[in-house]
């Protein structure tokens, strides 16, 4: 069964000037995580808030869970959860007052609002910083604060608008850690990121949005492979060029890309950290000594420039 379906939604503002939207379309099936990937005015933010029922679109439709997102906003209200780039929290009030407020928004009256704001404090690492107000928070925090008040009431369909966007390398771990969490407890998630690692590291299904529209779509394996997938790359000296392409070649299986001017060698390799591996061995037998040597996931730049021919731009 299909949680979250929307065809053809247009979304327009300032009266027509800018389509956010322009015919969108996309499914989440049930129990599982679909990632929303696009730039920087792609319209994720206006997909998620269209399926909220913050915002009509101007044609299209939407359901969620099954029900119409314009016609019976308030049923859908009662199954979803939302998390937002802007946190809908006191910054005044501690974390353990906001959740037991949002609990008794939603009428779960005190003792259980407590209970639950504790327990979700307990699940999210906050209890040390519960009884501290919200502006003493750090970012991450302050997210999975947000997070936490999303799921006060456990929805069955949960929206996810950039989690982890401004957070540093520790943050967004954090918040990975907590997302997968509530998807092994069944929640079916629509996630929106400008980070195909992030796409990559949480959700089953991915679609790729571009100008309001959907640009491509499959698991993260498809995708990465249309762009080539983990690339190793190499920096010598010039004079040494020739032997690195030779070995990567062998390493790859495919013909090294060899760049004169930035010195670097490059290929597709299929087991990043084998192949890793396996070059520093070769390279060390050769008495080969790289000024430096990775492995370069694809970034969704990688993936814009080979859907589109061109990088990944916002959306004026
Ligand atoms: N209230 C508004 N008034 C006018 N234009 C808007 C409004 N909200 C969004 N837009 C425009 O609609 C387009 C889509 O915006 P949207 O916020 O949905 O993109 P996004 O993918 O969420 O971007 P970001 O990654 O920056 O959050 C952009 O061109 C944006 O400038
Ligand atoms: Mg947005």
């Amino acid at each position: 069964m299909k949680s979250v379906i929307a065809e053809n939604l247009v979304k327009t503002y300032r009266k027509g000037e800018v389509k956010a939207l322009d015919g969108l379309s996309l499914d989440v099936e049930e129990g599982t995580v679909l990632s929303v990937l696009g730039p920087n005015g792609a319209g994720k933010t206006t997909t998620v808030r269209i399926l909220a029922t913050l915002l009509s679109p101007d044609s299209g439709h939407a359901t969620v869970g099954g029900i119409d997102v314009v016609k019976h906003p308030d049923k859908v209200r009662e199954i979803i959860g939302l998390s937002g780039q802007y946190a809908a929290v006191d910054e005044t009030l501690t974390g353990w007052d906001n959740l037991v407020m949002f609990g008794q928004l939603y009428h779960l009256g005190k003792k259980a609002s407590i209970a639950r704001a504790d327990e979700l404090l307990e699940r999210f690492s906050l209890t040390d910083s519960a009884k501290r107000p919200i502006k003493t928070y750090s970012g991450g925090m302050r997210r999975r604060l947000d997070l936490a008040a999303a799921i006060i009431v456990k929805p069955k369909i949960l929206f996810l608008d950039e989690p982890t966007t401004g957070l540093d390398p520790r943050g967004r771990q954090e918040m990975w850690g907590v997302i997968k969490e509530l998807v092994e407890g069944g929640v079916t998630l629509l996630l929106t990121t400008q980070y195909l690692e992030e796409a990559d590291h949480l959700a089953d299904e991915i679609v790729v949005i571009d100008h309001g529209k959907v640009i491509a779509r499959g698991t993260s394996d498809v995708l990465k492979k249309d762009v080539g997938g983990e690339r190793l790359e190499v920096i010598v000296e010039a004079n040494q060029l020739k032997l690195a392409s030779e070995i990567i070649t062998r390493i790859s299986g495919t013909a090294a890309h060899v760049d004169e001017g930035m010195r670097s060698v490059s290929a597709p390799v299929k087991n990043g950290t084998k192949s890793l591996m396996d070059a520093l061995r070769e390279f060390d037998d050769a008495k080969l000594h790289p000024l430096d040597i990775g492995l370069k996931r694809p970034s969704l730049d990688d993936v814009f420039l080979a859907l589109t021919g061109h990088a990944a731009e916002e959306t004026k």
